[in-house]
């Protein structure tokens, strides 16, 4: 057999209508180059945008669209047991819909049902569409069920119109594909076994596809904001898109999920349960507040100090008068705080941005704040807010250095870490 991530797994892939519909021909591509086999279902909508004939020839099968044509009868049936994954990469809203009220009035709808197959969705849709309460309660219906979700991302779309609705990058699909397979491979119990503990999940016969079932995370993301007074705060410059892609990922694997995030631009993850503060003293109490957990993701780049007194009015500068001082005073330490508590999540992951000596740094602020590990990052270049980061996992076994990655797939891989350790 060959050392391919995903040699010879077995993925059924569903294209519905959407514009985004040829990116699934580059995913399907990166499948193929994994090792994976990969089957196709068009649907109606997905044949307005690509051809049968393309996916064929990147497939190398056949590709089914058509409940009752001549493949038919059974067909439908032995198409859905075959997966090991399904997934449905352009999810159109319509399709969601269909699988969150368990329609069956084509062949993908039909699949979806009939599978016991683990199931991942790539929404694509306009962000409209996307935000629409009913598209919100339907991808909440499913998440509830177990179905994990990849995306969508937010920028410019075809239309004339920007927001979340962009359907995920073909590499973060596979990386969510690869995070979702690879706990099963790693583990010597995956084949045959069932998965234990997935009492929220919809698939108990997957092969460790949702390995975070029955697990609840919580993750910290942002920055913090300590107010000043009514109207001036200090900050720093995280985006939180990091500590997001974390959530979005361990989610994708099953976990239920609780995000305490500081203010940023970002939507929230899907199927993630994301609670908003500004201060640090916020943020503690809403992680207090979400105890007990399995797993903490501390990744909030939490302000070490606040202002000692915050002004109740408006500072004023009076003509003449010299500038205000500001005494600062020590902030609650999250990640020491949840690592020494008497709910101690039973794994607590760190993260050091450092400008130098980071990995020194890393090892000595693991055993400083008591947690299990440190993912440690450089970030001297002043790469804060960028898309990609370079870390180092820093655990009581030794360091992993890990290649420059998408914010996406550093997330997906540690998601798919934490799931072989509680495994
Ligand atoms: N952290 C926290 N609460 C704080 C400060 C930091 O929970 N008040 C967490 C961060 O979320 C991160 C880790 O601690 O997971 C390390 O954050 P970092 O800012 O690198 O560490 P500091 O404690 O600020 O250490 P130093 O200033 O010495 O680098």
């Amino acid at each position: 057999m060959s050392g391919l991530p995903l040699a010879e797994r077995r993925l059924l892939l569903i294209l519905s209508g959407s514009i985004a519909a040829y990116k699934a021909l580059e995913l399907v591509r990166l499948l193929r180059r994994e090792g994976a086999q990969v089957k196709a279902v068009l649907t109606a909508g997905g044949a307005h945008f690509v051809t049968k004939e393309a996916l064929a020839g990147l497939t190398g099968q056949r590709v089914h669209d058509d409940l009752w044509g001549a493949e038919a009868e059974i067909g439908h049936i032995r198409l859905a047991r075959w997966p090991e994954l399904v997934v449905v990469a352009p999810a159109s809203a319509d399709l969601l819909a269909k699988m969150a009220h368990g329609l069956a009035d084509d062949l993908a709808a039909t699949v979806l049902l009939a599978t016991r197959a683990p199931v991942l969705v790539a929404p694509a849709m306009n962000p409209a569409m996307w935000e629409h309460p009913a598209t919100q309660a339907n991808m909440a219906l499913l998440a509830a069920r177990g179905v994990a979700a990849v995306g969508p991302g937010s920028g410019p779309m075809a239309e004339p119109e920007s927001g979340p609705g962009r359907l995920a990058e073909p590499e973060e699909i596979l990386a969510a594909v690869t995070a979702h397979l690879a706990p099963a491979e790693a583990s010597p119990r995956a084949s045959g076994a069932t998965a234990s503990g997935a009492s929220g999940a919809a698939f108990s016969g997957a092969s460790g596809a949702t390995p975070l079932a029955g697990r609840r995370a919580l993750v910290t993301a942002g920055p913090t904001h300590e107010p000043i007074d009514p109207v001036r705060y200090i900050a720093n410059r995280s985006s939180g898109k990091q500590g997001y892609a974390i959530a979005a990922a361990l989610a994708t694997l099953g976990a239920r999920v609780t995000l305490v995030s500081g203010p940023t631009a970002l939507p929230d993850p899907a199927g993630v349960a994301t609670i908003r503060i500004e201060s640090a003293r916020e943020m503690l109490a809403a992680c207090e507040a979400a105890l007990p957990a399995d797993i903490a993701v501390m990744n909030a780049a939490v302000a070490d100090w606040r202002v000692a007194r915050e002004a109740d009015q408006k500072l004023k500068k009076e003509p003449g008068a010299a500038a205000p001082t500001l005494t600062m005073t020590l902030n609650p330490d999250i990640l020491a705080t949840l690592s020494r508590h008497a709910q101690r999540p039973g794994l607590v992951v760190g993260f050091a941005a450092e400008t130098e000596k980071v990995v020194e740094h890393a090892v000595e602020k693991r055993r400083r704040k008591g947690c299990d590990w440190i993912v440690a990052n450089d970030v001297s270049g002043g790469v804060m807010g960028g898309d990609a980061n370079t870390v180092h996992l820093v655990t009581a076994e030794g360091v992993e250095d890990w290649p420059e990655l998408p914010k996406e797939h550093v997330a997906a891989r540690l998601a798919a870490r934490i799931a072989e350790a509680l495994a």
